[in-house]
């Protein structure tokens, strides 16, 4: 199978035949080799980037303009991949990533994937924990700091922290991004345990096309242990594995992609637009704020020190680091369909009363009765333990669907960049 760079599929696909005849691999991809066989490529990447460059708010400068300032770093990148380890390179390359962090070209964030690649094939320690800490600070490019990392990882399968780290990108990496770190997962020793991963590794599958399944097929090989038929065709593989799932893991949601309501105004591909293009000007999180409080979120979402908040708001988990701990199209996922991924903290219960009636939500202690089931309405019903005649737990959001749907596209985009800045420390709630 032919692995390729997957720096920027529209480029890459476009890779010369001799290019092709030289980077025939069966074994998972060696980014050193990579290099020697696509410089021209990632060359081609920075020449065509370059020639529509913005960059960023800066005044152009006319000694060193915006394109002779990327060609610049380009060159110098170059060399670097090239070169063997040396601290100084490593440190270099760090620094030019800070430098375009402000950036928000298309340009200038594609040098800065370039520059988590050769970090990542730089593989000293300093590079890497760099990879790291990109990964957990700078939210929006966890994607990108997790795919550096499953390059390094690759050559070096051996770091339970890196482990960890892909493990948490599988909520956030797509496409090639999301191959190269299924593969470098499977080249760890270390299996998955938890039911909620093994999903995620189905639910990637279902979005990657059919050439790319055998990366997922494989890994979920090696952590289920389980081989579906031989002869099917890998897309019966992959059913075989969402059958099994079901069967063995009755309590989890099913492994299967969302399913948009009928007749719903906004879907997430409707909206995708917006994360393409997320506002984060001050007026539009005022704005996003007061859409946020008309849309009844504070009934069981906290937030901040924000004083005066209801008291019963503890339905939902705090979103005052939100904005640090996912990404937009995390956040529009959580919205759109709140039961693809339910939080363990906040088990719904379904309850059948001896009389017959049963009530669903989130069970609490209740200082009068004994018991309480708060339903997504936010209505409580009380009860006492010996009233009850079964308890049933539900794989169903307490969160309701259809939030957005009385919203108009324009607070649906306030509401998204006022989520997004939400990127304090929160506080412990007693
Ligand atoms: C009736 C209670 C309820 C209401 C109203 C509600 N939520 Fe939630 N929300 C939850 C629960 C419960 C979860 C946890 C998901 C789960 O396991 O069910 C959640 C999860 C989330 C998450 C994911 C949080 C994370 O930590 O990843 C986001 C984002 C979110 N809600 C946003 C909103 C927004 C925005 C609104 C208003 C439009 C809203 N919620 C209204 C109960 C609610």
């Amino acid at each position: 199978m032919q692995r390729r760079l997957h720096l920027n599929n529209d480029i890459v696909n476009e890779q010369r035949p001799d290019d092709v005849r030289n980077c025939r691999a069966t074994e998972p991809i060696s980014f050193r080799r990579i290099h020697r066989c696509v410089p021209g490529i990632v060359s081609a990447l920075f020449f065509i980037g370059s020639a529509h460059l913005t960059w960023g708010q800066e005044p152009p400068d006319s000694h060193n303009t915006p394109s002779n300032r990327f060609v610049a770093l380009e060159n110098e990148i170059e060399k670097l991949r090239a070169s063997d380890a040396q601290s100084s390179d490593v440190k270099r390359l760090i620094a030019i990533d800070v430098e375009l962090r402000d950036q928000t070209s298309e340009t200038a964030k594609q040098i800065q994937q370039s520059v988590l690649v050769a970090l990542a094939e730089q593989g000293t320690a300093v590079s890497l924990e760099h990879l790291r800490s990109v990964f957990e600070t700078q939210t929006h490019r966890r994607h990108d700091a997790a795919y550096a990392i499953s390059v390094a990882a690759m050559d070096r399968p051996t770091d339970d922290q890196d482990w960890r780290y892909l493990v948490r990108s599988l909520m956030v990496v797509e496409g090639r991004q999301a191959v190269s770190v299924l593969q470098s997962l499977g080249r760890f020793r270390r299996r998955a345990t938890k039911a909620a991963w093994v999903r995620q590794v189905i639910l990637i599958a279902l979005t990657l096309p059919e050439q790319d399944l055998p990366a997922a097929l494989e890994l979920l090989k090696f952590w289920t242990q389980h081989t579906p038929a031989p002869q099917g065709l890998v897309k019966d593989q992959l059913a075989d594995y969402q059958a099994w799932f079901r069967d063995s893991y009755p309590d989890e949601p099913k492994p299967k992609l969302p399913v948009d309501m009928a007749g719903s105004r906004w879907t997430y591909n409707r909206l995708s637009g917006v994360l393409a293009d997320l506002k984060s000007d001050r007026t539009s999180i005022a704005a996003g704020e007061v859409v946020y409080s008309r849309a009844d979120c504070q009934k069981c979402h906290r937030r901040g020190n924000m004083k005066g908040q209801p008291q019963n708001n503890q339905l939902g988990p705090d979103l005052t680091s939100l904005g640090w701990r996912r990404q937009p199209k995390e956040i529009l996922m959580a919205i759109l369909y709140p039961s693809h991924h339910l939080n363990d903290e906040y088990p719904v219960t379904t309850v059948v009363l001896k009389g017959g009636m049963s009530v669903s939500g989130l069970m609490m202690p209740d200082e009068r009765a004994g018991l309480k089931i708060v339903g997504s309405d936010g209505m409580a019903t009380r009860f006492k333990r010996a009233d009850i005649d079964e308890t049933l737990a539900s794989n169903v959001s307490n969160m309701p669907t259809g939030l957005l749907e009385r919203l108009s596209l324009r607070e649906i985009e306030q509401l998204m960049a006022f989520l997004s800045a939400q990127t304090g420390d929160a506080d412990p709630h007693d």
